[in-house]
């Protein structure tokens, strides 16, 4: 599939500062993915569309979430977790993606899950350490995130779920999930 159609979408989907943050997770993705084994052309592509449900209103976000056959523990949580199922949804019905591991990097890159493929860590891991982003801890994340991509998943959604305690907000149950693979599962960081 050509690049510039979906990023002419994004133009216009996008403020032109989350768009750029978008190109930034493209590219890290990409780098990731061969560093990973994973193919460059999915992990660009996913992380295009990650967040092109972005920008919608939160409105527009909780109906197309309830048409949809997506988790409908959603709409209990906050609305920032919904533009990721929603984006699935987008990148299937606008672009006709159909592989389900591109659509699952897309839906699953705020929350995580257990059991993620190496794409959609991939995602998440770039999603929140691209060279854009300044918090607290980006650059230890980033450190670690130089050695396996368990270790980097790992740290990543220990950050998040800590950050997320932090400022005492529900917490999705597949971010638990995501987590506890790596308490549960020996051998794997
Ligand atoms: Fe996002
Ligand atoms: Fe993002």
């Amino acid at each position: 599939m050509e690049l510039a159609p979906i990023k002419s979408e994004l133009a216009k989907r996008l403020t032109s500062s989350r768009y750029e943050h978008v190109l930034r997770v493209a590219q890290l993705s990409k780098e990731m993915a061969k560093q990973h084994g994973v193919s460059e052309i999915a992990a660009e592509q996913a992380a295009l569309f990650h967040d092109i449900a972005k920008c919608m209103k939160k409105e527009e976000l909780l109906q197309r979430l309830q048409e949809a056959d997506e988790d409908k523990r959603l709409v209990d949580f906050h609305h920032e977790l919904w533009h990721g199922p929603v984006g699935a949804i987008i990148a299937q019905e606008t672009f006709g993606i159909i592989d389900e591991d591109i659509l699952n990097a897309v839906r699953f890159h705020t929350t995580g899950r257990a059991n993620m493929s190496r794409l959609e860590k991939i995602v998440f891991i770039a999603d929140l350490i691209e060279p854009g982003r300044q918090f607290p801890g980006v650059n230890e994340l980033r450190e670690r995130s130089k050695g396996s991509i368990d270790e980097a998943m790992y740290a990543c959604i220990s950050h998040s779920i800590e950050y997320l305690v932090s400022k005492r907000v529900a917490i999705f149950p597949d971010s638990f999930d995501c987590y506890n693979e790596y308490m549960l599962k020996e051998g794997i960081i």
